[in-house]
């Protein structure tokens, strides 16, 4: 465990200048890491089977984080302290419930491999927002959704505000990124899935009609903030599907979107 007294420290890299989102998005892919954030997250990340870099934690948070400690004296990860203020200072924010973890960021697997077995994914199409995607895995998790694809041009789902906002789904529900876009929609067909694009198109059919009858493999497709889903992704996909609205409200929020429609076409499950 080292005491830091100095934001220059050279052991600091990683946490350096983390609100310069560019930064990051450029460094952390090319250097192997993430960054978890809050106790609870880190305990998340790890029990999903990832490795700490190293660990920053303020002083009065080290009671509570017996094992946390001791899973970093096991891999080896150095335990850095700084009072709060200085803490601040390194990372650019006020660090929520004082620890924040550099972890080893895994390599991704091939999409075959991450939606094996499972009865329904999405595909998140060059969704920008850090906010959206976190949300989106989080009604992944909690609705049936045992896998998510992201496009290339689709933000990480491991930067720190996703990871914060899925609650730490992101490290539970399997997930890689796909290759070439929408060219990937035929492989997933050839995996037996049906693809679904979710989109405001006045061809579309209207959601309850999938719902009454779901496919057995279904591939939902989410599109961006700004302009919705790509042409070539509509033309490509096996289904159309509109979910209908009141109120002259034009759209829902990617990530609404997506629970509405996960929750009306998720997969049986046993029990109560
Ligand atoms: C904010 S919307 C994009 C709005 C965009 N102007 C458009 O025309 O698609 C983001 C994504 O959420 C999904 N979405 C939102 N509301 C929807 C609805 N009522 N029906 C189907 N998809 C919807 C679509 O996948 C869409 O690409």
């Amino acid at each position: 465990m080292v005491r830091l007294a100095d934001a220059d420290d050279p052991r600091l890299r990683d946490y350096t200048r983390l609100t310069d989102v560019r930064l990051r998005v450029v460094k952390e892919p090319a250097e192997g890491l993430f960054m978890a954030e809050s106790t609870q997250v880190i305990r998340r990340a790890l029990r999903a089977g990832h490795r700490m870099r190293s660990l920053l934690v303020a002083p009065r948070w080290l009671p509570d984080m017996a094992d946390v400690l001791e899973a970093a004296a096991a891999q080896g990860a150095p335990v850095m302290v700084a009072e709060e203020p200085l803490l601040q200072s390194i990372t650019g924010f006020h660090l929520h419930r004082g620890a924040l973890a550099s972890m080893h960021r895994p390599a991704l697997r091939p999409v075959a491999e991450v939606v094996a077995g499972a009865r329904r994914v999405v595909v998140l199409e060059d969704v920008v927002d850090h906010t959206n995607i976190g949300a989106v895995f989080r009604s992944a998790a909690a609705m049936g959704v045992e896998a998510v694809l992201v496009t290339p041009r689709c933000a990480d789902p491991l930067y720190r505000r996703s990871v914060r906002v899925s609650m730490g789904t992101v490290f539970q529900v399997p997930w890689t990124r796909v290759e070439t876009w929408p060219g990937g929609v035929e492989e997933l067909r050839q995996l037996g899935f049906v693809v679904a694009a979710l989109a405001l198109d006045e061809r579309a059919e209207n959601l309850d009609v999938l719902a009454a009858d779901p496919p057995e493999r279904l591939a939902w497709v989410l599109g961006t903030e700004g302009d919705g889903l790509r042409p070539g992704t509509v033309r490509a996909a096996d289904r159309v599907v509109r979910i209908p609205m009141t109120g002259g409200v034009d759209s829902l929020n990617v990530a609404a979107a997506g629970a509405v429609a996960f929750w009306a076409t998720r997969p049986p499950v046993a029990g109560p």
